[in-house]
């Protein structure tokens, strides 16, 4: 059997994340700039069903076997082998690498799940379907998440702009004029979780307030979608600030994604918020094609780590 790989992209949130953990929609797009990838290659000398996983980036190097079921790396490949009904493959190695910043709101868990999925299965011979891989990827995302609403396996799966309601089909977004995106990492890592975690127990708290203000950016998305539709891309602009703002009020901002977005904003962006589930990790700002450089100068003097250029088409 020969050497078998897969990659998928990181995606950025451009409107409605945690809304559309309760219910409201989303917008999100692949980042083609960065990738998980995962290689698998046979292990002729070893007895079958030896699997070895190797994720230099997150310290793991381990027999599958030794591996706990919490763990999303050995997940990924125990929920292909039991899709498949496999029980003792021919051996096999798989090395994972990654660009996707880990904690980063870029979907690095679930890029790293869907390039297993698809290299796993189709080493195996019977190559999953993209509605297959994102179903088992959503599977994985509930160790990373705990109560993930599927939008992160749903736009990496798919690798296209998509208008997400949790638990309805795909919606793809036909995007009228490409538009272009800096994305910024304020280097501050923060697991999706915690920040998942915290909204919730927060809503449960304020349920009628925080509802209010879900609906509020499920209205931002959907307006978004409208101007995204008609190439009003400036238009997204004010949508973003004001999505960022109400992030703020369910207090999933921090001072570091606030000085980004308003750097970014001071510097001629249209418009800036965080992306994913923030706290730290990435915002996002949307600028003429011809202010990209001077606003990403601007976000690295101000203490960006990183900034990622990337066009929505
Ligand atoms: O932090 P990320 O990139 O995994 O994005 C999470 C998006 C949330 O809406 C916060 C959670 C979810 O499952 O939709």
């Amino acid at each position: 059997m020969p050497a078998t790989s897969a990659s998928a992209p990181g995606k950025a949130i451009l409107f409605g994340e945690h809304a559309v953990v309760y219910g409201q929609p989303a917008i999100a797009v692949p980042v083609h700039q960065l990738a998980a990838k995962a290689i698998i290659t046979p292990l002729i000398q070893a007895q079958s069903g030896a699997i070895r996983i190797e994720a230099p980036q997150v310290n793991v190097n381990a027999e599958l076997s030794s591996l706990p079921a919490s763990d999303p790396l050995a997940a990924a490949v125990r929920l292909t082998l039991s899709a498949l009904g496999i029980s003792a493959p021919p051996a096999f190695k798989l090395r994972i690498t990654s660009t996707i910043p880990v904690a980063g709101g870029l979907g690095s868990g679930a890029a790293v799940s869907v390039a297993i999925l698809r290299a796993v299965s189709a080493f195996l011979g019977h190559p999953f379907a993209d509605e297959q891989v994102s179903a088992l990827a959503f599977e994985i995302e509930k160790l990373h998440h705990g109560t993930p609403s599927g939008i992160d396996n749903t736009v990496i799966t798919y690798a296209t702009p998509v208008f997400y309601i949790k638990d309805q089909p795909i919606q793809t977004l036909k995007v009228a004029q490409s538009f272009t995106l800096l994305i910024a990492d304020t280097g501050v890592a923060s697991p999706t979780r915690t920040a998942v975690a915290d909204v919730r127990s927060a809503w449960e708290k304020e349920p009628a307030r925080y509802a209010q203000i879900f609906r509020q950016i499920g209205e931002i998305a959907k307006k978004a979608r409208v101007a995204i539709e008609a190439g009003d891309n400036k238009a997204l602009g004010p949508l973003m600030n004001k999505n960022h703002e109400l992030l703020q009020e369910i207090k999933v901002s921090s001072s570091e994604l606030d000085n980004l977005v308003n750097a970014a904003q001071n510097a001629g962006a249209w418009g800036a918020k965080l992306s994913g589930g923030g706290r730290g990790g990435n915002m996002i700002a949307l600028v003429d094609a011809d202010k990209a450089e001077m606003v990403s100068l601007a976000l690295m003097t101000v203490g960006a780590k990183q900034v990622i250029k990337t066009i929505v088409k």
